[in-house]
């Protein structure tokens, strides 16, 4: 099939390489020409695992081309995804400019009947807005043309996200319209194969499951944060509650991982979201407003470790910092614990020194050069005369470190753990003082 998919970012990138290399012909549009002409050269924009040799094979064997000509895309497609950002504007709903400016590009440009897919997330209410738009740029056109719009929300996981996508959990559809269905059904079938996949609904639905699987997802977090919370101040170890609870199958034992809150460009964005919706029609969110407010408040915990461990007293101090990444396996910084902690840290007049796998040049990025900020090569020169070491993100080259050479590292034993990889007996033995999350101290 013939696809065209506008706004090369993450999902659009991985979802066109995806589509392509199951034997689809697939375009992909852009307006960053710096973007489209790296990505002809198999430069790719973010590290995500298995997605450079995909996009290059596709590319090389023709399922796959790019370009910024508006015009050459919607000739090309008779499904159209639109895959663009919907960053969070002034009061945290999702800013649909972009969405519906690549809508009024392919009204503007279509001769012939198409099927255009929301990719992107879009808060309830967005299919009815792209159709409006689509429907007044044909009007000023003087032409009638089909069109359809549906909503197909993408699931996908950084870090994890081809695999995500070749393998889905489920593929949500919403339309009504017979025709979409039927080629909704032929796009996807290469991935529908052994059970079906596939779930039809209303649009409206299909773009609040999309807000709903996330900020279930997020509240989870938020819930067993608050217990990890209750926890320490009763003397118990979440560790232990996580493991008791999530045997329980009706819980289940994934996205109860207590840690330092959840970040990335999604939860937090989408959680906000969707309050701001909920606002929007008068309803008071209550969970969701403290889902958010329990995840700013563990963001700030690691910090609070350190102050207090060191009873206020951060000036002039070096505190090593394993893990930048809002997650293992990305190079993506956004919402990321680690920003919280190293303003905190900044603020308070301690120098940071860090190191990530993945992510350093992306925190290059966002802070420049600081006196205060250290980026070194290795989590351990990351430790070298440092007061103190915190781990932000569960790499996993973090989870079995020579707990000697950090002691001999650190001029003060002090671990403060974001993410629970180490025993807290174990390093209590070794001497160290040691904070981590809902296990007492
Ligand atoms: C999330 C969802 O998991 C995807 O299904 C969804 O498609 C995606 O958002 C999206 O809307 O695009 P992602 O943001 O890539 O995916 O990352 P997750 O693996 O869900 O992790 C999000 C945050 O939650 C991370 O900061 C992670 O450390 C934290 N987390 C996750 C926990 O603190 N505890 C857990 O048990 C699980």
């Amino acid at each position: 099939m013939k696809i065209t998919v506008f706004g090369i970012g993450y999902v659009g990138l991985v979802q066109a390489a995806v589509l392509a290399s199951v034997g689809h012909d697939v375009m992909c549009v852009d307006i960053d020409e710096n973007k489209i002409a790296n990505l002809k050269k198999g430069i790719i924009p973010i590290y995500e695992p298995g997605l450079t040799p995909l996009v290059e094979e596709t590319y090389q064997n023709g399922q796959l081309h790019f370009t910024t000509d508006a015009q050459r895309g919607v000739d090309h497609g008779t499904i159209q995804f639109i895959a663009v950002g919907t960053p969070p504007d002034e009061d945290g709903s999702a800013d649909l400019k972009y969405v519906l400016a690549v809508a009024e590009t392919i009204a503007q440009h279509m001769s012939n009947e198409k099927i255009i897919i929301d990719k992107s997330t879009v808060p309830v209410g967005t299919a009815d807005k792209v159709s409006a738009k689509v429907k007044q740029v044909l009007n000023a056109r003087n032409i009638e043309l089909d069109f359809d719009v549906v909503s197909n929300p993408e699931f996908l996981k950084e870090g994890a996200a081809v695999s995500d996508c070749m393998k889905p959990d489920r593929i949500i559809i919403g339309t009504e319209n017979e025709r979409s269905r039927a080629m909704m059904h032929e796009l996807y079938a290469p991935f529908n194969r052994n059970h079906d996949r596939m779930i039809f609904m209303d649009v409206r639905s299909a773009e609040l499951t999309k807000y709903a699987a996330n900020c279930m997802l997020a509240t989870k977090i938020s819930f067993m944060n608050e217990m990890s919370n209750l926890a320490e101040l009763l003397g118990a170890d979440i560790e232990a509650v996580r493991h008791g609870i999530g045997s329980d199958s009706r819980i289940g034992y994934q996205f109860i991982y207590p840690g330092c809150g959840y970040g990335g460009s999604c939860f937090p964005k989408d959680v906000q979201a969707l309050i701001r919706t909920a606002n929007g029609i008068d309803y008071q969110p209550a969970l969701l407003e403290a889902v958010e407010s329990v995840n700013y408040r563990q963001k700030q915990k690691l910090f609070t470790h350190l102050t207090n461990h060191f009873n206020g007293e951060l000036a002039g101090k070096t505190i090593a910092v394993w893990g930048l990444s809002f997650k293992p396996q990305t190079d993506d910084m956004r919402e990321a614990s680690s920003i919280v902690l190293m303003q905190a840290l900044w603020q308070a007049g301690a120098n940071v020194q860090a190191y990530d796998p993945e992510a350093m040049e992306e925190c290059q990025r966002i802070f420049g050069n600081r006196k205060d900020l250290a980026l070194v090569g290795t989590k351990e020169s990351a430790l070298k005369s440092a007061d103190a070491l915190v781990v932000c993100t569960e790499w996993s080259q973090f989870r079995a470190p020579d707990f000697e050479l950090i002691a001999n590292s650190l001029s003060h034993k002090v671990i403060v753990d974001g993410r629970n990889l180490y025993d807290p007996q174990l390093l209590k033995e070794r001497g160290f003082a040691y904070y981590a999350i809902g296990r007492g101290d």
